[in-house]
Parts: structure tokens; sequence; C-alpha cells
């Protein structure tokens, strides 16, 4: 394996289908110990965060998601799906995974998932 592959290589995991989540909703799924929300946005987009609010570690698979964010159903704060930062004056930040769609079957890349904090 030489050094491109190194950098290129991904674990990714089959996590379910784009249909097993409704528009606007999640599904959480677990890797190990870590906890993952699966969001759909009403648009189709699909994204991976740490199922871990970060103010106190709500779960955002209860939110609400929505203008590509999903609110914290705890102290709603407000978490980009796209970056897991919260927005506004809240500061903080919830782990993201990469996503990819093959058809409709869902992938997370969990390169890394053991260094998790
Ligand atoms: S735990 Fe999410 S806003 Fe407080």
């Amino acid at each position: 394996m030489n050094a491109h592959n190194l950098a290129t290589e991904a674990a990714w995991v089959l996590v379910g289908s784009i249909d097993d989540i409704p528009r606007q909703g999640s599904r959480r799924v677990h890797m190990d110990e870590t906890r993952i929300a699966v969001f759909r946005t009403v648009d189709d987009r699909i994204f991976a965060l740490e199922d871990k609010c970060p103010h106190k570690n709500g779960p955002l698979s209860a939110g609400i998601v929505h203008d590509g964010c999903v609110t914290c159903p705890l102290h709603n704060w407000v978490i980009s799906l796209e970056t897991g930062q919260a927005q506004g004056a809240d500061d903080g930040r919830t782990r993201t995974f990469p996503v990819r769609i093959e058809g409709r079957d869902i992938y997370l890349d969990l390169t890394g998932k053991s260094a998790a904090r």
C-alpha cells in the first residue's frame, strides 16, 4: 500500500437506507460505544453527527431538523448538520462523520472513530 492509498483509505460502513429515515427526521445507529444520529433533510440530504449535543450531551437524534441544522430537544441549541458547530452565540461542536450514498444506501466513514473524545 502506498502513501496515496493510506491517505484516502476510509472505513465505510453500511448503516441503512435513505428510506429508513423520514424527511426532517433521524435514525440512531450504534457503533461500539459511539451513538451516531443520521439525519435526512427536507431535500433528501443526509448528515451524520455524534448523537451528543455540545452543550450537555443532549440527544440530537430527538431534535427538530430545519434549515440544515438540528435544534437540540433539551435547551434549544441549534447545531449545523454540516459542521457540527453550534450556531449563534453558543459555542461548541459535535463530531461529524462523512456520508456516502450509493443508490438508496447510506454509508458512513468511521475512520478514526476510536479517536473520539
Ligand atoms: S444539551 Fe443540547 S442544548 Fe443543552
